[in-house]
């Protein structure tokens, strides 16, 4: 066999009758091999052999012409033309056409022997660039509990829940799944901080569950984590590190394809941290709709969706998502002088190989460009990749044979505030799409305690409570026992102001429950908004004592005791609180304002005020006008009305225009410190 090979080199490396140059092994398939393949076909990398040698890549030569010429392989799935990405894997036609040829006349070798040959082809990456860490070792290594994957059938997604050990909050500037094993082919990672993941992997008693992705899991500040074969090291500039609080989890949802034999599925997790916190945050916009509906049979059938951006956008990077039955998809821009710029465009689209794509010179997109999406079903029997035969009608869903049509886009804004209106408005625009598809999701499967929770919280956000109260109510009837079901029905009921009932709501929980912390807080919250103080006290209290940890119900004690003056044992309450959950200061604005300006004398600490509300101004980065407003109360209080006056006007000119009352409350308090008086509140 090498001797055949051996011989075979002299003779093809001679110039052919024809007098055209022989296509060869060593001048010019190994390198196209080694950059376009080498990513992944090398020993121990993602694809399931090696191509990194001379007689590895003849014994396959006839399957890799067939697969390029497909455009199978290398997989890389956006049109050229529609979007310029990093790292773009595609091959050129010409390339495509060496390939052929080098087959067609016999693959050969072209040096003047094989170990030679092996030698001069330019290398892949080694094995340890692919297949381990890269550079550098990452600071924290995770590992998914191991799951038995069966050895065959059909695909599985597995969403697997993963505490982060860390003591506080870090900036995380790279994560990098190590699969472990060919049977997982891509992975998404995002971040909950609820534990609302974690009780849905607990509920399930092997490693992992499979289902429905919880509302809390989600991409942090836009970066789309995952694994797909072949990827890099992803390691991010410092300047893009976001923030990982302590107690949060990876949720890691792994595609997985039984290989054949049974396979214990582990993947690594590699975490590498920065010191620096970011100097931007990206902003991840979600187009889609969840309303889908593909009927049976349908060849031709698109889904469409957009969004006009409020502010001027910086587009870093993009990730359609779509399960079996889409043929195609685009993606692009229209601008508001109408001019139109591509996203992305995929005209073969395989659920099989989704990527994130990161454009190759980000581009900024000025406020009033319109986003557009579309999507192209074929539900009919000739589509081959679709899963039904005879096809069945598709709605949108978690399951992989459920129907979903999504595009992420990570943008940066020009300024923060512009970042807070894009992802409010934005954030909007996805929750009511999240619960058009709870609503779908519903349908099918009314009794489903989790999605109705879901359902209303989405609507609590969206400040529809009567909707939230519908859903709230429904749990409570399937699960009469769970105090926690009461205790919503009742946050429902006082959003619509139904104050009564929400209290009787929250009493029951507490009958189910005497130490539902929780409910101790919301019944005294319920008890203050009808002016039984004392009532509300007892209320916080008991909500502290049952748990300590409860940083609400202490700041709500606090803001009591500061009105009921009892300053100092408020600020005793109020350090505990910035010590558990120090962005709640902006939430106790109110008990500053008392102790800075309380009717009674001896009930003020202006000092002390002064030092919280300092640190609210610093938190707000000096643009709140509220924040503002408060610290020149609190120096006006200590007398030193210049500063006073100062910090007023700054809270005047801070005043967003939808908020008149505010702005004319500011006036008059800034009118008296002209005057050389303090603020004080009415009694
Ligand atoms: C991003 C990683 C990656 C790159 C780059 C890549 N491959 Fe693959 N390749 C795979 C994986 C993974 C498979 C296994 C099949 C699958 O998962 O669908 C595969 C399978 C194959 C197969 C077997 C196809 C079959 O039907 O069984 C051939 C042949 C192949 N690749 C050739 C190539 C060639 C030639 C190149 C470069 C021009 C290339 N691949 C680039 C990942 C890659």
């Amino acid at each position: 066999m090498l001797a055949a090979a051996g011989s075979s080199i002299h003779a093809q490396d001679a110039p052919t009758p024809s007098g055209l140059r022989a296509v060869t092994y060593t001048r010019d398939v190994a390198p196209i091999i080694a950059t376009r393949c080498g990513a992944c076909h090398v020993p121990g990398g993602d694809a399931p052999f090696s191509l990194a040698t001379f007689d590895e890549v003849r014994r396959r030569g006839a399957m890799i012409a067939a697969v390029t010429r497909s455009r199978f392989m290398p997989p890389w799935k956006p049109e050229p033309g529609f979007g310029q990405f990093e790292d773009e894997r595609r091959l050129r036609d010409t390339e495509i056409a060496t390939l052929a040829q080098w087959v067609e006349r016999g693959m050969p070798a072209g040096a003047t022997s094989k170990t030679r040959a092996d030698a001069e082809a330019p290398r892949a990456p080694p094995v340890e660039a692919s297949a381990g860490w890269g550079n550098r070792p990452p600071d924290l290594v995770l590992r998914l509990p191991a799951y038995a994957l069966r050895a065959g059938g059909d695909d599985v997604f597995r969403i697997f829940s993963v505490a982060v050990p860390i003591a506080s909050g870090r900036w995380v500037s790279g994560v990098f799944l190590r699969p472990g094993n060919r049977a997982v082919h891509h992975a998404n990672i995002r971040v909950d901080r609820t534990g609302a993941s974690r009780r849905l992997d607990e509920a399930d008693p092997l490693a992992g569950y499979e289902g429905m992705i919880a509302r809390s899991a989600d991409f942090p500040d836009g970066h789309f984590l995952g694994w797909t074969p072949g990827q890099a090291t992803a390691v991010l500039a410092d300047a893009l590190a976001w923030r990982l609080e302590a107690g949060s989890e990876l949720v890691v949802q792994l595609h997985l394809r039984p290989s054949g034999k049974a396979e214990t599925i582990s993947p690594q997790i590699g975490l590498y941290f920065s010191d620096t916190p970011p100097a931007t945050i990206p902003t991840a916009i979600r187009l889609g709709r969840q309303d889908l509906v593909v009927p049976a049979g349908a060849a031709r059938h698109l889904v469409t969706d957009s969004y006009v951006l409020p502010v001027d956008a910086e587009v870093r990077a993009v990730q359609p998502h779509a399960h079996y039955r889409v043929r195609a998809m685009d993606a692009w821009a229209t601008l508001p002088d109408g001019s139109r710029r591509p996203l992305i465009r995929i005209t073969d689209w395989d659920m099989n190989w989704q990527d994130r794509y990161l454009y190759a010179a980000p581009f900024w997109l000025p406020a009033g460009t319109r986003l557009s999406l579309e999507y192209r079903f074929d539900n009919s029997e000739a589509n081959p990749r679709n899963p039904d035969r005879p096809p069945t009608r598709a709605t949108w869903g978690w399951r992989s044979n459920d129907e979903m049509a999504d595009l992420w886009l990570q943008v940066l804004t020009r300024t923060d505030a512009d970042r807070i209106t894009l992802r409010r408005e934005v954030g909007r625009k996805m929750q009511t799409e999240d619960a058009v598809g709870s609503e779908v999701l519903l349908q099918r499967d009314p009794n489903h305690v989790n999605l109705r929770n879901d359902a209303a919280g989405l609507y609590l956000a969206l400040a529809q409570p009567a909707k939230a109260l519908l859903h709230f109510a429904a749990v409570t009837a399937l699960t009469p026992g769970s105090a926690a079901a009461w205790f919503n029905e009742g946050v429902a009921l006082d959003a619509l102001g139904r104050t009564d009932e929400a209290a009787a709501r929250v009493t029951q929980a507490l009958v189910l429950d005497p130490s539902y912390s929780p409910a101790h807080n919301n019944l005294a919250g319920l008890h203050l908004k009808a002016g039984r103080v004392s009532d509300a006290r007892a209320g916080f209290e008991r909500a502290v004592a049952t748990d300590p940890r409860n940083a609400d119900a202490r700041a709500n004690l606090a803001l009591i005791l500061a009105g009921t003056a009892n300053a100092d044992a408020a600020l005793a309450e109020v350090a505990i609180v910035l010590e558990q959950k120090p962005d709640l200061l902006a939430g106790m604005t109110p008990m500053v304002w008392l102790l800075a300006a309380h009717p009674e004398p001896g009930a003020r600490r202006p000092a002390d005020a002064r030092r919280l509300a300092d640190r609210l101004v610093a938190q707000t980065g000096r643009r709140d006008a509220a924040a503002l407003d408060v610290l020149a109360a609190c120096h006006a209080a200590m007398g030193a009305f210049a500063v006073a006056i100062a910090l007023a006007g700054e809270a005047e000119s801070a005043t967003p225009a939808n908020q008149p009352l505010l702005r004319q409350a500011i006036r008059e308090r800034l009118a008296l410190y002209r005057t050389g008086k303090p603020y004080v509140l009415a009694p």
